[in-house]
């Protein structure tokens, strides 16, 4: 038999059985991973799953700071990233020696970490957050107390903005993909499409620029700030029959799938992550079939980290 002749979806299907594992995908995994995952969502809604899942076995089809997310939720469990390369240029942008450098200027302040970290960087914050639940987060610190937000500056600034909170300070990291859907987009988008809903991920640089219109009135209906899970919500209860998405396109084969009704269109074609189109169905079946890649976090680290996963999960 030929890889090609080789039913993955169904052998995939076959070990999940067999090895009581499931598979959570990402709104951005190619349609394939989201056709053989048990669950596909944001970043919270899969730690969520994670959690509550009583698989003994974890694919975790998503990238790797995600995964260890999960393992350390879980440390019990199996959990598996199918291709290791699959990182995230957001979580790069600061390291557990930035952070503790940055917290010495400020020894009082509480830290709120973006899901999108290292396990050594949430285990030196207080809180974990991630865009469906920030706000809430900040919120939720006493207002006389400085906040360290990072790692990204058009998320913390749509936080700090919604919060009025001017003791926050916000690490200037960026997501090379978000980064790139700029205010031009908005504009040009706004002239064409003047009956659609628009849906903005809080990573995009034209979040302001967004909110600047909302406050105009020329998006006070129309525009929506929201994470991925929330623009699926969006794209089930509107009216709207079309809809400007401002991510990575990989949520779009879901929106179609789940409303086929409706139309969705990209902001930017190119708003492609790379890391997220690492897996396909053949890793996913790999990784079921030979136990790759373990995400494992070293204990003292995991059990830190914990408390501000937990502390986040408690608040949303
Ligand atoms: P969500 O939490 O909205 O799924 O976003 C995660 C992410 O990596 C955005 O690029
Ligand atoms: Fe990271 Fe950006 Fe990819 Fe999300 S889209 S995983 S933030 S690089």
């Amino acid at each position: 038999m030929t890889m090609l002749e080789f039913d993955f979806k169904k052998q995939i299907m076959v070990l999940k059985k067999e090895k009581n594992a499931v598979v959570l995908a990402h709104n951005y995994q190619l349609p394939e991973v989201q056709d053989v995952a048990d669950f596909t969502g944001d970043s919270l809604a899969l730690s969520k799953n994670a959690a509550s899942t009583d698989a003994d076995v974890i694919v975790f089809c998503g990238v790797h700071f995600m995964a260890e997310t999960a393992s350390i939720i879980c440390p019990d469990k199996r959990v598996l990233i199918p291709d290791l390369e699959a990182g995230c240029s957001l979580a790069s942008t600061i390291n557990a020696q930035e952070l503790k450098a940055w917290k010495d200027e400020h020894p009082n302040a509480a830290v709120v970490s973006y899901v999108n970290t290292t396990a050594e960087v949430k285990a030196l914050s207080d809180y974990c957050c991630t865009s469906s639940n920030a706000v809430k987060v900040v919120s939720s610190i006493p207002a006389a107390q400085e906040v360290l937000f990072l790692p990204d500056l058009f998320l913390g600034s749509y936080v700090a903005e919604v919060t009025k909170r001017k003791n926050m300070y916000i690490w200037p990291g960026e997501c090379h993909v978000h980064a790139g859907i700029k205010a031009e987009d908005i504009n040009s988008m706004l002239a064409t499409f003047k009956n659609a809903d628009f849906l903005v991920h809080p990573e995009c640089s034209c979040t302001s620029s967004t909110m600047y219109h909302m406050s105009k009135g020329d998006l006070s209906k129309t525009g929506h700030i929201l994470s991925t899970e929330g623009m699926m919500k969006h794209a089930r209860t509107s009216n709207a029959e079309q809809f400007v998405v401002a991510t990575e396109t990989g949520i779009l084969y879901r929106m179609k799938k789940e409303n086929p009704e409706k139309e969705f269109i990209p902001i930017k074609r190119d708003a492609v992550c790379k890391y997220m189109k690492k897996i396909d169905l053949q890793k996913v079946y790999n990784s079921l079939a030979h136990n790759v890649y373990e995400v494992k976090v070293p204990s003292d680290v995991a059990d830190k980290a914990r408390l501000a996963i937990d502390r986040m999960l408690s608040i949303s």
